[in-house]
């Protein structure tokens, strides 16, 4: 297996919005992030995915982009990102750019073009289609509720957007649409960024004629995703994109790739053919939704252990050698990961060590998202009227028009689900806002910030922040946390969840309680642990002498060093 940085490196997440206001208006913006490096460094991170800077009139809190070369007022200037580049790069540490390109703002250029008339120079940079017996042109549902289509009167057609009205989907068959974004990346590559993480990236080819989803269910909207989900033309732009752009330049790439099988994932991430580093797939955050449910995400399910490791080992074993893994647990669209897979009572920082240890000890290059490091919570609003994600409000609206007055349970789903528990801000300390903004912020922060903050944490040696700074030092300084390969152990055991990693003359042996007993856990005949090999733990070592039976207290996490023999 090649040894690469981007291999080696731990990224952690930035959403701006949400990290640091540094002047007061209740905004995170680009000097705030400048204001925290020295917080990074100290965690011992390599890389900064930032999320959306560009311009954007929010929709979709800069995942719609409106100027693909500029900076959003709100987060500075492009001098201020400058200075955050060459700050960054002062410290060795490597910035990592979102490109959303499946789709654009409504009010960017090209669509304010577009839309102005059918032989307009851009038309065709958006996907646009003339209605069906005066309804939309297929019956496609959108990620964000309701139809896929926008109807518009200026030119009597429909604009496909997957995501909110305000986000059209770009047409990616029209040539010079692909060559003017391949110029954008090229241009944000010379002024010396380290990668891109690509916004739904295999979602840009659509299948041609556009056909109807077939009907499940009696929603008059239906999911199409075989329709556009890693279509037909897929490898072949991201393989002109790699042509054209990526191969000239040693950088970190990512896929955000909903849906994604193992074996296009090993077509996307090849060690010799690919066209990406690696993807992001969402295997492990989709086992506490009900598949069957026309309410998909927000019909929550409890999750089972078993399933959580067949789906790891799928993805471990079906891109060693191969391909790339990307770990992650938590990021700007998933609930709070403590609160999801651990316990966000009793053993918060337990099990939330617990989980750092299971992100840091796969093979693949673990994400970081912003306050996982001191254990941030879900939030639970009580009204409506505090949450802001397009998402979960476009879901609420629509559960009122379909079930009138019962909204318990949609805020009970947007409480377990929604994007805004990950978009509350990051918890500096224990002055009003958490220390986040001088200002009112722009959604509220999560009202145990006085007992979960950033300074607490660097305080106490004990912290979960400590402990991941433990763990990234130990990925850094034993190649076998990167590259060894995974073998787990007693796939069947609904508690623990144990395997080891390989790499010549090493192993380790990770064994994590996932629940709250204390289950024992009976270590096979080949798996002797030696003594004094603890390399780290999130309890005090228990002075057990049975090496082959262990006890394990609850979120109880352990990687030792093993012989081979
Ligand atoms: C995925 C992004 O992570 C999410 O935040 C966004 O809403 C959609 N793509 C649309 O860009």
């Amino acid at each position: 297996m090649n040894r690469k940085w981007w291999k080696e490196s731990v990224v952690y997440q930035i959403y701006p919005r949400s990290f640091y206001d540094s002047n007061g208006d209740g905004i995170g913006d680009i000097r705030g992030v400048i204001a925290k490096l020295n917080y990074l460094q100290r965690l011992g991170v390599d890389v900064v995915w930032l999320s959306p800077v560009y311009k954007s009139p929010n929709d979709d809190n800069g995942y719609d982009i409106s100027d693909y070369q500029d900076i959003m007022g709100e987060f500075g200037t492009l001098g201020d990102w400058d200075e955050l580049l060459s700050q960054m790069h002062l410290r060795g540490m490597k910035l990592v750019m979102d490109l959303v390109i499946n789709h654009s703002s409504d009010e960017h250029r090209w669509f304010i073009e577009s839309r102005k008339s059918k032989d307009n120079r851009y038309r065709d940079y958006y996907i646009w289609r003339p209605g069906r017996d005066g309804t939309e042109p297929n019956n496609w549902a959108s990620f964000f509720s309701g139809s896929a289509w926008q109807y518009d009167p200026r030119t009597d057609e429909y604009y496909l957007h997957l995501f909110s009205k305000k986000q059209p989907d770009l047409n990616w068959e029209n040539r010079r649409l692909r060559r003017e974004i391949f110029d954008m990346m090229t241009w944000w590559l010379d002024k010396g960024i380290d990668g891109f993480r690509m916004d739904v990236i295999n979602l840009i080819s659509k299948v041609h004629g556009l056909p109807d989803a077939p009907t499940t269910g009696g929603a008059r909207y239906q999911w199409g995703g075989q329709y556009f989900v890693h279509g037909l033309r897929l490898l072949e732009f991201l393989g002109e994109m790699k042509d054209e752009v990526l191969s000239r330049y040693d950088i970190l790439t990512v896929g955000e790739t909903p849906m994604i099988t193992t074996e296009q994932a090993v077509d996307i991430t090849h060690e010799e053919r690919g066209l990406l580093n690696m993807v992001f797939q969402f295997e492990h955050v989709m086992l506490d939704q009900d598949r069957s449910s026309n309410l998909g995400k927000w019909q929550h399910v409890p999750w089972r252990l078993t399933d959580l490791k067949a789906v790891t080992t799928r993805w471990q074993k079906g891109l060693e050698d191969n391909g790339w893994n990307s770990l992650y647990l938590s990021n700007h669209d998933q609930p709070r990961s403590v609160s999801r897979f651990g316990d966000d009572g009793r053993y918060r920082v337990e099990s939330a060590k617990m989980l750092a240890t299971f992100l840091h000890t796969l093979q693949g290059t673990p994400y970081i998202y912003q306050g996982e490091e001191i254990g941030m919570t879900n939030v639970r609003f009580p009204r409506i009227e505090d949450y802001r994600d397009i998402e979960s409000l476009n879901f609420y609206r629509e559960w009122v028009a379909q079930r009138g007055g019962d909204t318990g349970a949609a805020l009970a789903a947007i409480h377990e689900k929604g994007r805004d528990n990950a978009r509350t801000p990051v918890q500096w300390d224990d002055r009003e806002h958490a220390g986040f903004t001088v200002g009112e912020p722009w959604i509220g922060v999560n009202p145990n910030y006085p007992d979960i903050n950033v300074a607490k944490a660097l305080e106490e040696p004990d912290s979960i922040f400590h402990y991941y700074r433990k763990l990234i030092r130990l990925r850094r300084e034993h190649p076998v946390f990167v590259y060894g390969r995974y073998d787990p152990i007693c796939e069947e055991h609904e508690q623990v969840y144990a395997y080891t990693r390989t790499l010549d003359g090493e192993r380790l042996l990770v064994m994590l309680n996932f629940s709250a007993d204390t289950p024992v856990f009976v270590l096979p005949d080949a798996v002797k642990i030696v003594d004094r090999a603890l390399l780290i733990a999130n309890y005090p070592a228990d002075g057990t002498q049975d090496r082959r039976r262990v006890t394990l207290r609850p979120y109880e996490a352990r990687v030792y060093f093993l012989s081979k023999g």
